[in-house]
């Protein structure tokens, strides 16, 4: 793993800001060691699409396009948000957004916050528009950022650099506390939200990294006036354990090992986001395989998001590789759309599933009954 992440980084000898060089060491960290949930799933484990025999589709001809952000993609499918912001985040973004680009998907840039503080990286933002100019493309910043007054030229200029269809605004309390110069100061986050909000055409997204949304959290988005939330619940990346890696300080990286697990898991979370929000829901987190994606559709998700997998996809330096991964990905989406006899992408949001076991039993907590994703009409 290492000589991967050394052939990929190569050897930095150049300098960048403080945003930037975090963003190199997050990179190294993800690559070299496992980051994953330890104790807790996704809870995509407890959701069974039923199997449907008698199939009576053509597996080549179902439809896996739907249209987000006002950008038609040939499966519902986007690459969170990851990179930016560095010399090498450049080939990165190079190869994920000319795979993005053959592929007709969406992709997500990494924070682009090293952007605004330093106009050489600019570039490594930049490049993603030009390989995919006609792609969905999502901008990026940290909730902190907001609270801290970014102002409205600011927040443009982040729409102009990638020519945004949307930007995501990441809400990371957890990982901002366990990074020792993180910001922790969040007290005008809902205000300058909302007004930055209210004054954008340009849709804007409620993300989290890792430990998704509460059903508090989606009345807050809601009333902020976030149009869309991305999920990224608990199951996949943590990134209490990234910065628990990253830090020198002991209290620190015991209390990221303690708050390793910690958050919604992503099925639950998701399912509270698409039956109480007005707005598109990207399922994500922990997300690893087009039975993945499908489980998430059905389960009312306008989309789904996977970030880490594409970093190892991109180690060998080759759109090729990025290419095969999405491929495989939208061969195992098709196959759960044509084993449910799903014509297209709508038809898999009705299609009946068993929800057992834990997700089960926190959807009855939250008065949700699990036997009605089974009983649904097509
Ligand atoms: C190397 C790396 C860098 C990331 N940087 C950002 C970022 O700048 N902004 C952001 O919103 N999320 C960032 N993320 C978080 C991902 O978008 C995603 O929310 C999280 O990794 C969970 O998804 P996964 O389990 O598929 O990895 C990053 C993830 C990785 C692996």
């Amino acid at each position: 793993m290492e000589t991967d992440s050394k052939k990929l980084i190569g050897d930095q000898k150049q300098k960048g800001t403080v945003t930037s060089d975090r963003k190199l060491a997050h990179l190294q960290i993800c690559l070299e060691n496992d980051v994953q949930a330890k104790t807790i799933t996704t809870g995509l484990e407890d959701i069974t699409l039923v199997h449907c025999a008698t199939t009576d589709l053509n597996f080549d001809e179902i439809d896996l396009s739907v249209e987000i952000f006002g950008k038609k993609l040939d499966l519902p499918f986007i690459i969170s948000g990851m990179t930016g912001g560095h010399a090498f985040a450049h080939k990165l973004n190079h190869f994920l957004s000319k795979a993005v680009n053959d592929t007709k998907i969406g992709m997500g840039v990494g924070s682009q916050r090293a952007a605004l503080e330093d106009i050489k990286v600019r570039e490594s933002f930049d490049i993603v528009r030009k390989n995919a100019p006609n792609s969905l493309i999502i901008g990026n910043i940290g909730a902190g950022q907001i609270a801290q007054g970014l102002t409205s030229l600011e927040f443009q200029e982040l729409v102009d650099m990638i020519k945004a269809d949307a930007i995501a605004i990441h809400f990371n309390p957890l990982q901002e506390v366990i990074q020792p110069e993180g910001d922790i100061d969040l007290k005008r986050l809902h205000e300058n939200a909302h007004s930055l909000i209210k004054e954008f055409q340009v849709p804007v997204i409620a993300k989290e990294v890792g430990s998704g949304f509460s059903l508090k959290d989606i009345k807050n988005i809601e009333k902020m006036g976030f149009k869309a939330i991305d999920i990224q619940g608990v199951g996949g990346t943590s990134w209490a354990g990234v910065e628990s890696i990253r830090t020198l300080s002991l209290k620190h990286k015991k209390t990221g090992d303690i708050f390793w697990d910690w958050g919604l898991p992503t099925t639950l979370s998701t399912i509270l986001a698409v039956n109480n929000f007005n707005g598109s829901v990207i399922g994500s987190g922990g997300v690893r395989t087009g039975l993945d994606i499908a489980k998430l559709i059905s389960l009312g998700a306008n989309a789904a998001g996977m970030a880490i997998p594409f970093l190892f996809s991109v180690q060998k330096h080759s759109t090729t590789e990025v290419i095969e991964r999405i491929q495989e990905i939208e061969y195992q989406l098709r196959l759960a759309c044509f084993l449910t006899g799903s014509e297209n992408i709508s038809e898999l949001k009705r299609a009946p599933i068993i929800i057992e076991g834990r997700t089960a039993e926190l959807m009855r907590i939250y008065g949700i009954d699990p036997s009605n994703y089974l009983h649904r009409k097509k």
